[in-house]
């Protein structure tokens, strides 16, 4: 009897023990569900768009220095070459209204006038301009300059007209514009005319610049003269107009030319 319940004693404690002492397993961690990962595409390149080059501005395309050049420079400093040049290919200008003279221009800056015209009375109700003065050959400047000179004295006259073998209206590329009731025909006040203010805004698109812009005289050499035109192609004088260059002294990196170098 005795026996036997140290037997039972035995076996409890040996339960116990063997409770007690086995190692205690470690939690089994809840499977995490693996998510299943949409696999990565190997996005297709867009392709990207050859950028157009913009395309550079040829200055050195056409010549600055040849009198018969629509690109020629000529100043107080670049006098034509030589002097006494005479322009070709010169072409009466058709204008839909003439008041003083009937203007003659080189053939292309002739064109390309008309189609100014045509164009500023289709964007002006109708209106016109007409012509004070376009080529003038080396003895008609003579004249016109010692018409300054007689008047305003040299030095008043070399803010307003240019010495023989000095103009533009020499090449047959330039034109003096007025307005048609001949309002301010001249005189600075053309350019706050209805014509003025469109030629100012406008001419460009035809090829045309206004070459003595306001407050430029000491690189032009000349006061503003807002009726005087001069041709030099659409190609160049969009540029200018693009860029806000208003000289072609600037544009083409030249002197100032506020004086004749003698
Ligand atoms: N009035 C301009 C400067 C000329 O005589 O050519
Ligand atoms: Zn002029």
């Amino acid at each position: 009897m005795l026996f036997s319940a140290i037997g039972g004693l035995l076996v409890v404690a040996l339960v116990v023990a063997i409770v007690v002492l086995s190692p205690k397993a470690e939690p089994v961690a809840a499977p995490v569900p693996t998510t299943s990962k949409t696999p990565t595409k190997t996005p297709t390149p867009t392709p990207t768009p050859t950028p157009t080059p913009t395309p550079t501005f040829d200055k050195a395309a056409l010549s600055i220095d040849d009198p018969a050049s629509i690109w020629l420079v000529v100043d107080k400093l670049r006098p034509l070459n030589p002097a006494d040049y005479e322009a070709p290919d010169l072409t009466e200008v058709n204008m839909p209204y003439v008041a003083d003279y009937v203007p003659y221009l080189r053939a292309e800056a002739a064109g390309a006038l008309e189609q100014l015209l045509a164009a500023f009375t289709a964007e002006s109700g109708g209106r016109t301009m007409s012509n004070q003065s376009s080529y003038r050959p080396y003895s008609s400047q003579e004249r016109v300059y010692a018409g300054w000179v007689a008047t305003y004295g040299q030095e008043g006259a070399d803010l307003t007209s240019a010495r023989p073998g000095y103009s533009e209206h020499q090449t047959g590329l330039a034109i003096d514009l007025s307005a048609d009731d001949a309002t301010c025909s001249l005189e600075q006040c053309f350019a706050d005319t209805v014509q003025g203010t469109w030629l100012a805004a406008n001419s460009w698109r035809f090829g045309f610049i206004l070459r003595y812009p306001n407050g430029y005289t000491p690189i032009t050499g000349y006061e503003f003269e807002p009726w005087h035109y001069r041709y030099v192609g659409v190609a160049l004088a969009t540029e200018m107009h693009n860029t806000g260059v208003m000289t072609l002294e600037e544009f083409f990196g030249l002197p100032a030319a506020p004086d004749y170098a003698d």
